[in-house]
């Protein structure tokens, strides 16, 4: 599996795991979240995606649980996580409704929530989870500037932003944000061309795609011809059709990581054979115009 140097201090997995799905599992105990994290270190799989909201903000202690009954598995993997959404459950189920918060007492409340659940003291990347409508740059980014300056955290960056909300708060920090975490696969193809994936290539910043297989709707049956273009890839290339999808944002010229969410073990492995399919360009482009519904122009 390759790995990705986001800054000077930090690498990461090519594929990330991700945690949004670990409190649907039928099985939430630390021994099945312990096989989970195994299965994808098995295939060099090391750094895992939580947020501090998932689950109704139980994700991370879920994760946590597992981490606290094999402290060793702490130093094989790296730990993003994410703050900025308040809602109303968990810790926060007082709130009057479903809010932002970039403030500085928010972030480090929240920093140090996350260091608690998942029984770690440091966590490698926090990202910004949307952009705040009412967000203060020069408070938010000095709040991450003290948290890197604390080794608290080892690395800043964003998820969801527009270049613009991204140069904004650039503009009011010192330390640099290494990647922005935003939906792309081939049923979300706008970031190809809007200016968001542009943007990040200009600055030699590697984006993070979310739910890589649109979050399970590649299978809905709105996708069928997407899906034999898929298979036939596949099968020409003995992998899962799941592969061919995540290997075409690996194939892609901006480095994108791609974040999976499958909660079965068993599919782990199947999607990182991402890793050993070849897309050329015209399969490339194959697969985008099944995707868009049209040849490109
Ligand atoms: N930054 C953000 O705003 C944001 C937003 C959303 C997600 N994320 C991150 O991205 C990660 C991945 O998102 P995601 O879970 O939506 O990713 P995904 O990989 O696109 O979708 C995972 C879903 O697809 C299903 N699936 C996988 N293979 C399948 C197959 N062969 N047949 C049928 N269903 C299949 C999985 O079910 P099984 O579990 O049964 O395999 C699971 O429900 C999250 O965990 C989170 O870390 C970030």
């Amino acid at each position: 599996m390759d790995r990705i140097q986001l800054s000077p201090d930090l690498e990461l997995s090519r594929l990330v795991y991700g945690l949004w799905r670990i409190g649907d599992d039928a099985d939430t105990s630390p021994k099945h979240v312990e096989a989970k994290i195994e299965a994808c270190l098995a295939q060099g799989i090391t750094t895992m995606d939580n947020a501090d909201i998932y689950g109704g903000y139980t994700a991370e202690a879920i994760f946590g649980a597992a981490l606290k009954a094999s402290p060793s598995l702490r130093d094989r993997i790296e730990i993003v996580t994410k703050c900025g959404i308040v809602a109303p459950a968990g810790r926060h189920s007082a709130v009057r409704g479903k809010h932002y918060d970039t403030s500085a007492g928010h972030i480090n409340a929240s920093v140090e929530a996350s260091l608690r659940d998942m029984a770690t003291d440091y966590i490698d990347l926090l990202l910004i989870h949307r952009p705040d409508p009412f967000m203060d740059p020069d408070e938010t980014g000095p709040a991450l500037d003290a948290l890197v300056a604390s080794g608290k955290v080892r690395a800043v960056g964003v998820s969801n932003f527009r270049p613009w909300d991204f140069s904004l708060l650039q503009s009011s920090m010192e330390a640099e944000l290494i990647t922005n975490q935003i939906e792309m696969s081939l049923v979300a193809t706008d970031s190809f061309t809007n200016g968001d994936l542009a943007y990040l290539q200009e600055r030699n910043i590697a984006p993070m795609a979310w739910s890589p297989l649109g979050g399970g709707s590649l299978f809905k049956p709105e996708n069928q011809r997407l899906m034999t273009v898929l298979e036939r890839t596949a099968g020409e290339q003995d992998v899962d059709a799941t592969a061919v999808a995540v290997a075409w944002l690996l194939a892609h010229p901006a480095r994108i990581l791609p974040v999976l969410g499958t909660n079965n073990p068993g599919r782990i492995g199947k999607i990182a054979d991402a890793a050993k399919v070849t897309i050329d360009r015209q399969t490339w482009f194959e697969l985008y115009t099944a995707a868009i519904g049209k040849q490109v122009p």
